[in-house]
């Protein structure tokens, strides 16, 4: 379901056919390799300080979670990189290849709450909503687009087995709980008749004969009902009636919207331009899981892009190129990125096309992946709705929608948000591309792919097993680490003297507690790309060792040419 569709409902009833995105819940029974791989990313990710779950010493709270030291240097570096190659890096002269003509870029820093009302027009009070089912036995609560199941019969007995799996591993799931749910042993299962398919259990089995993921009978699941995914607040101290109701934003994108005016009337941007933000989202997503990878409190990297209708299909494909390209250059595995674009069923009508950029998470089932950006056509939906009140789709078009007194269900704002474009005399209300990019599952996904085991000769030659992040220079936390190979015969010196050279220029570390083994295996933990070592040779011909983390070359470097080589490599 394309979620980014803040106008539709998350999901429909009955929802579209399952789409391989993502597995729900790991299975005990069957562990792969790839989840012992993600165990070993979060155990790292915790032990070296990049992610830890929020208010741990409390038990944790599920869906929140909080960067450390590394962590906070990683997401910093990555908001850096998109900012920086987006917006204030990007050539406003150039027609970068693909693009229909030159264009800007300008950036926006908007409030998380905003007037109530943005929300009504956007589509997101009425129908920014999961369904969910819980299930009576176990107390669990899923999301009722996430469950499926297939049929099986033994001898007069039918059940409907419900998985909240994907792949081999819902197979499996079902297999088990069946065998169970008949009284059979191992050896009599193949006695069990399935029904070939897996199938969602939305329109294809009464509840009453649906066994749930984590009951022992079926029919203990209840129907499906709404649950609208925004947190509420109140505001001022007075608060209490409806007036007072307000939400915390669950998209950066209606900031943008909220300012597009402001923007074309305060700066000298002319359409075609972009406007980029930064900044946290929340959704109380019902079930928060697999790391970071759905928060409840998360941050978003989104474009609004304003074109003319005319040139927007072709906008809407050189942006999901260059949100593919982005991903690449940053050094993801090309094998592990997947540019899905959305069937004709999925598009808005208006849409030429909406595709989502998606990655192999390793808590994933083989072949399956999960989204990291979605790149959506939005037409003009978004200013429309802001302007006249809330559209819905009438026989293909777009109009306002009413309620039973004929008056706008949700009123817009009234202001012109259209463009008059002074070259070519025309007026019209711009066209949107929409570029959303997840932080948190950006970070998730290069560390995941940065995430290497590999065996480094020992001081004494030995092979010895090391842990190592292969993350992008532009990305890597600490980019050099200074390391006087032991602590005397002037080396400390020497190397605090260009700790002190390097520090002002990039993020750089001091170390001279252990052996020089472990202080490079610390370093290939935390990912950074280059150390530097002080030894004996140094203060004879002031020359150094720079070992490079991949490749494990080590080549000695005049000392003082070290500043501006190491520059020139993050260049
Ligand atoms: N304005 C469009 C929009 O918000 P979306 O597909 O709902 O579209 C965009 O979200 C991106 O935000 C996703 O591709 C994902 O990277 C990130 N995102 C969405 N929900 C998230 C969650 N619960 N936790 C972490 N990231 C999330």
């Amino acid at each position: 379901m394309p979620s980014h569709y803040t106008f539709a409902p998350r999901i429909k009833l009955p929802p579209a056919p399952f789409r391989k995105k993502i597995s729900q819940k790991q299975s005990l029974m069957q562990k792969q390799p790839e989840q012992s791989r993600m165990d070993k990313i979060v155990s790292l990710a915790k032990r070296r300080g990049f992610i830890f779950q929020s208010s741990e010493i409390y038990g944790g709270l599920n869906g929140f979670w909080d960067y450390g030291p590394l962590g906070v240097a990683l997401k910093r570096n990555l908001k850096e990189c998109w900012w920086h190659d987006m917006l204030t890096g990007h050539d406003e002269l150039a027609t970068l290849p693909g693009a229909p003509t030159p264009y800007e870029m300008t950036g926006l820093d908007c409030t998380i709450i905003m007037h109530p009302q943005v929300w009504k027009c956007s589509g997101h009070f009425d129908l920014f909503h999961d369904w969910l089912v819980d299930c009576r036995e176990s107390k669990r609560r899923y999301r009722y687009d996430h469950l499926k199941g297939r049929w099986a019969s033994h001898r007069e007995k039918r059940v409907f087995v419900v998985t909240e799996q994907s792949g081999d591993e819902a197979l499996v799931e079902t297999a088990a709980k069946a065998q169970k749910f008949f009284g059979l042993r191992a050896n009599k299962s193949s006695e069990i008749e399935w029904a070939e398919a897996m199938v969602p259990l939305a329109g294809n089995a009464p509840f009453a004969e649906a066994l749930g993921p984590d009951a022992a009978s079926p029919g203990t699941l209840t129907e499906p009902r709404e649950f609208n995914l925004m947190f509420e607040t109140r505001i001022g101290a007075l608060a209490g009636n409806d007036d007072d109701r307000a939400f915390l934003r669950p998209e950066t994108a209606q900031g943008i919207f909220m300012n597009f005016k402001n923007v074309v009337d305060t700066s000298r941007v002319r359409v075609p331009f972009g406007i980029g933000q930064i900044g946290k989202s929340f959704r109380n997503e019902i079930t928060p899981r697999n790391f970071t990878f759905r928060s409840r409190e998360f941050e978003q990297m989104e474009i609004e892009f304003f074109c003319k209708p005319n040139d927007s299909a072709e906008w809407y494909r050189f942006w999901r190129d260059r949100r593919w390209n982005w991903y690449l250059n940053l050094g993801l595995t090309p094998g592990r990125l997947q540019l899905r674009e959305h069937d004709a069923d999925e598009l808005s009508h208006y849409s030429v096309g909406t595709a989502d950029i998606e990655y192999a998470f390793p808590f994933l089932p083989d072949g399956e992946f999960g989204e990291l950006e979605g790149i959506a056509h939005r037409g003009d939906f978004d200013l429309r709705s802001h302007m006249e009140g809330k559209l819905v789709r009438r026989d293909g078009e777009l109009v306002v929608e009413t309620d039973d007194a004929g008056k706008p269900r949700h009123r817009g704002s009234g202001k012109d948000l259209s463009y008059f474009d002074d070259i070519s005399r025309e007026r019209f209300v711009p066209h949107v591309i929409e570029p959303s990019a997840g932080a948190d599952r950006a970070v998730l996904a290069f560390l995941c792919d940065a995430y290497h085991e590999d065996e480094v000769p020992d001081e004494d030659g030995k092979p010895r097993s090391r842990t190592v992040l292969k993350l992008h220079p532009r990305l890597a936390p600490l980019k050099v680490a200074i390391l006087p190979l032991v602590k005397k015969d002037g080396m400390p010196e020497v190397a605090i003297d260009l700790y002190r050279k390097l520090k002002p220029q990039m993020a750089t570390m001091y170390d001279e507690k252990g052996s020089i083994g472990r202080r490079y295996a610390r370093q290939d933990e935390a990912g950074t790309p280059w150390c530097i070592t002080v030894d004996g040779q140094t203060l004879a011909d002031t020359t150094v060792t720079l070992r490079d983390r991949d490749s494990l070359t080590q080549v000695r470097v005049p000392l003082d040419e070290c500043v501006d080589l190491l520059r020139s490599r993050l260049a």
